[in-house]
């Protein structure tokens, strides 16, 4: 258990999505689970959304470890649109890790980056009991110091006193601590709490009695004057990621050998997953923990190979394995590795144990409202003709390449002195820039060229 308590907070952070995804909040579904027609950055794509959110409330249940997931539809319906509004209506507590399956096949050691991918996305949810100090602020001095290298005294730490309703501490703290007070602005009246272990300063908000001068701003959080002792332990509850555990267990056996210098993350092999996987069953079986499968989402999951698909379609069966979700924008085609035809190009054990959501071609409508929603986000303001004009690129060639349009037809627009992009400003930049069937034509025809 040692190793976990003495691991940073490992909250899994939600992956970095590239920004063209970045006006999706969630699914936009109402109380009922049903899809509202534009909602959370989300347009139309309603069924596929409706089935969504069917799969977060599984996650959220608990219901979902070991399932597959495939999203199946042609290029810009929003796979990974989806992906991204799952991951965010999950939070940060589930794992959520996305990776492109060209990530895998391009791999030195396939099944290591599997096996970790796997490993981060199950998480362990970890009920800990931390020492801190809380109270209202009664006394606030800082102590400053002089220093050999400035010219003017330094901040050397300061003297604290805090308050609840029946205690009264004081506290010498060190120029960590005293630093953060200062820059949050701490002053008397106001509640904090610092964690006794790291020092952390957290200001939770103003007490009332202590709020009533004339001056106080009355935005401020107010809060009651609290109960009980200054120093307390609080239970606070920590999710980790198997392969945290992992980490932390080959940085702690490399400290005690001579390759210590050697990176954590070659550090990791099957015996210490193993005893990570031990002491996670021991500490679920005794409900000092509680398991959290997250989501592994594999983009473009048609690149996968055949020797990449057995992993998949093994591990999904493992103790612990997260909810595999699959995108991909290929009908029948063949299995990297092999000379066989399948849909999807995906081994047929595997497609058997995946639910499929279907994403379908988006409606003049609903190609428009998208248009507008990255403009707003983007911040480039359209005249009615472009928006107009942007859409029907979007219904005859693709919604991708109307929406990448934007950046270089606000350039023209900036070249105008106009802060509004206006049709000519977007047809300018379709004519610098073509869209893959464009450039394929293009290419095919001085292939003929060539070779006359
Ligand atoms: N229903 C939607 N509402 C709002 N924006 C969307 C929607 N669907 C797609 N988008 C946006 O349109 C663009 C293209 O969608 P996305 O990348 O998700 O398509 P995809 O199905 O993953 O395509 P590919 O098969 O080429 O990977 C992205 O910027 C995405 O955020
Ligand atoms: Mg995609």
């Amino acid at each position: 258990m040692k190793a976990v308590a003495e691991l940073t907070i490992g909250n899994p952070k939600l992956p970095k999505w590239s920004s063209i995804h970045s006006h999706i909040s969630g699914l936009g579904l109402d109380d009922n689970g049903k899809a509202k027609p534009i909602a959370s950055g989300l347009v139309g794509q309603v069924e596929a959304r409706e089935a969504c959110g069917v799969i977060v409330e599984l996650i959220k249940e608990g219901k979902l470890g070991g399932k597959g997931i495939l999203f199946a539809g042609p290029s810009g319906t929003g796979k990974t649109a989806l992906a991204v509004a799952i991951a965010k209506e999950l939070g940060e507590d589930t794992p959520f890790v996305s990776i492109n399956a060209s990530e895998i096949i391009s791999a030195e050691n396939k099944t290591e980056i599997m096996t970790q991918a796997f490993r981060r996305a199950i998480g362990i949810r970890m009920k800990e009991v931390r020492k801190i100090i809380s109270g209202v602020v009664s006394e606030l001095k800082y102590i400053k110091k002089s220093s050999p290298f400035l010219p003017q005294p330094v901040l050397g730490g300061a003297r604290l006193a805090l308050e609840t309703k029946s205690d009264k501490r004081e506290f010498t703290v060190g120029p960590e601590v005293a630093s953060q007070l200062q820059s949050f602005g701490i002053r008397k009246g106001d509640l904090i709490m610092i964690d006794a272990e790291t020092g952390e300063v957290r200001r939770l908000g103003r007490v009332k009695e202590r709020s009533s001068f004339a001056f106080d701003i009355d935005t401020e959080r107010q809060v009651e004057m609290p109960d009980g002792k200054v120093q307390t332990s609080r239970e606070i509850v920590r999710t980790f990621t198997l392969h945290d555990i992992d980490l932390s267990i080959a940085a702690q056996r490399a400290a005690f050998t001579i390759f210590g210098f050697l990176s954590q993350e070659r550090g990791i092999d099957d015996e210490i997953r193993r005893q990570t996987d031990e002491m996670v069953k021991k500490t679920t079986q005794e409900n000092k923990a509680q398991l959290v499968p997250g989501i592994l989402f594999i983009d473009d999951a048609h690149m996968l190979d055949i020797e990449a698909y057995s992993y998949l379609t093994k591990a999904m069966e493992s103790e612990y394995a997260p909810i595999i979700i699959l995108a991909t924008n290929r009908g029948i085609t063949t299995i990297r590795g092999t000379d066989e035809k399948a849909p999807h190009g995906m081994p047929r054990d595997l497609l058997d144990r995946l639910l499929i959501i279907l994403t379908k071609p988006y409606s003049q409508d609903e190609i428009m409202n998208i248009i507008k929603i990255r403009s707003d986000e983007l911040d480039i303001p359209l005249t009615e003709g472009a928006l107009n004009f942007l859409t029907k690129i979007g219904l005859e060639r693709s919604l991708r390449y109307a929406l990448q349009l934007l950046d270089p037809a606000k350039i023209f627009s900036m070249r105008r002195n106009s802060i509004k992009v206006e049709e000519s400003d977007v047809e300018n930049a379709s004519k610098l820039f073509s869209d893959i069937k464009e450039s394929t034509t293009f290419l095919e025809k001085y292939k003929e060229l060539m070779i006359k």
